[in-house]
């Protein structure tokens, strides 16, 4: 009785009703919350990520880019919330992920080659279409080492550029990159950035980037994410839409100097809150 009874009172509650995104979204976040600790990371966060953009996440040490990112990645479970990819779950949708550590992220025991294939085998290509898209992505990357190396006989740039490889070979709809750069040095650095921006330009896959670094947060955006202190919540999102490619001009012209410091007025207003 009392079962039959609680299964009407359930029927009358109507779910949450899930609120869509603005036209053009490709990742809808809603009621996300995450505790470490009993301590709140994220409560009640709600966002939307357009499609076929470079979104750069910029805020506070400590605020939760990594953990964001991951979430939306799955490598972090959520505590509670909904988070979409074009109205699928994150089973159903492709992503690729590139990792700060280059060093851990290749297999030590695979050429460089068959790194950047896995994934493909792993979705069950045939021996011909692994080659075919091999050789676009040699093409695209303009890839001047050999990658019949083993990663460990790549510099650190080298190594980077073939996870961004491996990252991209199965098209991901959403490629999350958390601090690619940092263990770089400079020169590779901007080889690799200019690397990725014309590889967004020839695919316009949806790219999630987490920069510590502001100047390149907002040259590689079009949307920069702004965060605050944790409990964390978006203290703005700015749109940069400057033509690509971008370049070394790009870096003196007003519009890119005003996005920059806006975002850094919004930073400093947030870490010092
Ligand atoms: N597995 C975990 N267990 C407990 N606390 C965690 C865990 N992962 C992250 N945190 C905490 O959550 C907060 C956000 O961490 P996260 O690494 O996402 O921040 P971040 O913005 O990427 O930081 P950084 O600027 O240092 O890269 C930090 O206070 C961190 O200590
Ligand atoms: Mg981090």
């Amino acid at each position: 009785m009392n079962t039959v009874l609680n299964a009407a009172a359930h029927a009358d509650v109507p779910p949450p009703r899930f609120v869509p995104g603005p036209p053009g979204t490709h990742i809808t976040i809603r009621g996300l919350t995450k505790y470490f600790a009993g301590w709140p990371l994220y409560e009640n966060f709600d966002l939307d990520i357009p499609k076929g953009k470079i979104v750069s996440v910029f805020g506070p040490n400590g605020c939760g880019k990594s953990t964001l990112i991951n979430m939306i990645a799955g490598l972090v479970p959520i505590d509670r919330g909904e988070i979409l990819f074009d109205g699928k779950s994150l089973k159903e949708t492709k992503i690729g992920y590139v990792f700060q550590n280059y060093r851990e992220a290749l297999f030590p025991w695979k050429r460089t080659i068959d790194n950047i294939a896995y994934p493909l085998l792993l979705e069950g290509r045939s021996k011909a279409e692994v080659d075919r898209r091999m050789d676009e992505l040699v093409a695209s990357f303009d890839v001047k080492f050999d990658l019949k190396r083993y990663p460990y006989e790549l510099s650190g740039g080298q190594q980077q550029t073939a996870s961004i490889m491996r990252a991209l070979a199965p098209r991901p709809e959403v490629l999350f990159l958390d601090e690619p750069f940092s263990a770089l040095d400079f020169e590779m650095t901007l080889f690799i950035r200019e690397k990725l921006q014309e590889v967004f330009m020839q695919t316009g896959t949806t790219m999630l980037l987490v920069s510590h670094d502001l100047e390149e947060a907002v040259y590689l955006a079009d949307e920069i994410l702004l965060l605050t202190k944790r409990p964390t919540r978006v203290a703005e999102i700015l749109a940069y839409d400057d033509a690509r490619p971008r370049t070394v001009e790009t870096l003196s012209q007003a519009s890119f100097v005003a996005a920059k410091k806006l975002s850094l007025e919004i930073f400093q207003r947030e870490v010092r809150r």
